[in-house]
């Protein structure tokens, strides 16, 4: 795991979005997994920002978001798609039609949704950078502690802990849905990158977790030690549980030194 900490959340998206910007340019047809929430907006708006200086395209790219509510459509404000929609892809080039979110809508089978999702990802051929967030219990994607580490997509019912994270984005007479459409985490390795960002200090005792805690389905974001290429960008308040952060910033100015004399090495 590659633990880069940043001063604040600023710098967090700024680096993020080096990541994406070089991805599409090395590869034409890249494949990105996206992230809800509001640790990314910062990162979408960076994106917006190059492609409106003429500096980014996603014209050949492809996505994949990692979740969407269940029993709300993707009309609805609340929907994943409405937040992708206004935060990233009705501002840049993206073709719409390229672009998937795991629904399960009124009528259809989850299980037949969730194979028909994992189906989609091997066909655009996997996905390249998979962008992720964490939540306060250690969740990724909306896998909750006790997911399956190897979960494929699926329904997943949310924690109280989850909801009540979430409900300070719900009025208090709009629906918030219980249930959840999500990749799973075996999903999310499959991921050639995993890019997950964590900031302010909520998110400090998942991302110890995390990094240094068991692997442990307590944590489902534990799993990320298992990924060959895993990045974690995270602003001080983030990292502040972290007992060994000079260990990860004196490594991070070697990883820039072999960087620089043998050149960035992407496996995508
Ligand atoms: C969103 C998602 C979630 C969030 C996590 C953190 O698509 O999959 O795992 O990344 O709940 O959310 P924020 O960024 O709002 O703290």
């Amino acid at each position: 795991m590659q633990v880069i900490i940043f001063d604040n959340p600023q710098q967090v998206a700024e680096n993020a979005a080096q990541w994406v910007e070089k991805l599409i340019n090395k590869k034409s047809g890249a494949v990105l997994g996206l992230a809800t929430g509001s640790t990314p907006i910062s990162l979408y708006k960076q994106l917006v920002a190059k492609h409106q200086a003429d500096e980014l395209s996603f014209a050949n790219t492809t996505s994949f978001n990692l979740d969407e509510y269940l029993g709300i459509d993707e009309n609805n404000a609340q929907s994943y798609r409405h937040f992708m929609n206004e935060n990233l892809f009705d501002h840049v080039d993206i073709d719409k039609s390229k672009t998937f979110v795991p629904t399960c809508n009124q009528g259809e089978n989850p299980r037949e949704q969730g194979l028909a999702y994992e189906e989609k990802i091997k066909q655009a051929g996997g996905i390249d950078l998979q962008i992720l967030g964490i939540g306060a219990n250690g969740h990724i994607g909306f896998n909750e502690p006790t997911s399956s580490l190897a979960s494929r997509t699926r329904i997943k019912t949310l924690t109280q802990q989850t909801l009540n994270d979430n409900s300070r984005l719900f009025a208090a007479d709009e629906f918030q849905p219980t249930l959840a459409m999500t990749m799973g985490i075996a999903t999310i390795l499959d991921a050639r990158y995993v890019l997950l960002m964590a900031t302010g200090e909520n998110k400090a005792s998942a991302v110890k977790s995390m990094i240094t805690g068991p692997l442990s389905a307590v944590c489902p974001a534990s799993a990320l030690q298992l990924h060959e290429n895993a990045i974690v960008l995270l602003d001080k308040a983030a990292a502040s549980e972290l007992e060994d952060q000079e260990y990860y910033l004196w490594a991070n100015e070697q990883n820039l030194k072999i960087n620089q004399e043998f050149g960035l090495y992407h496996n995508y």
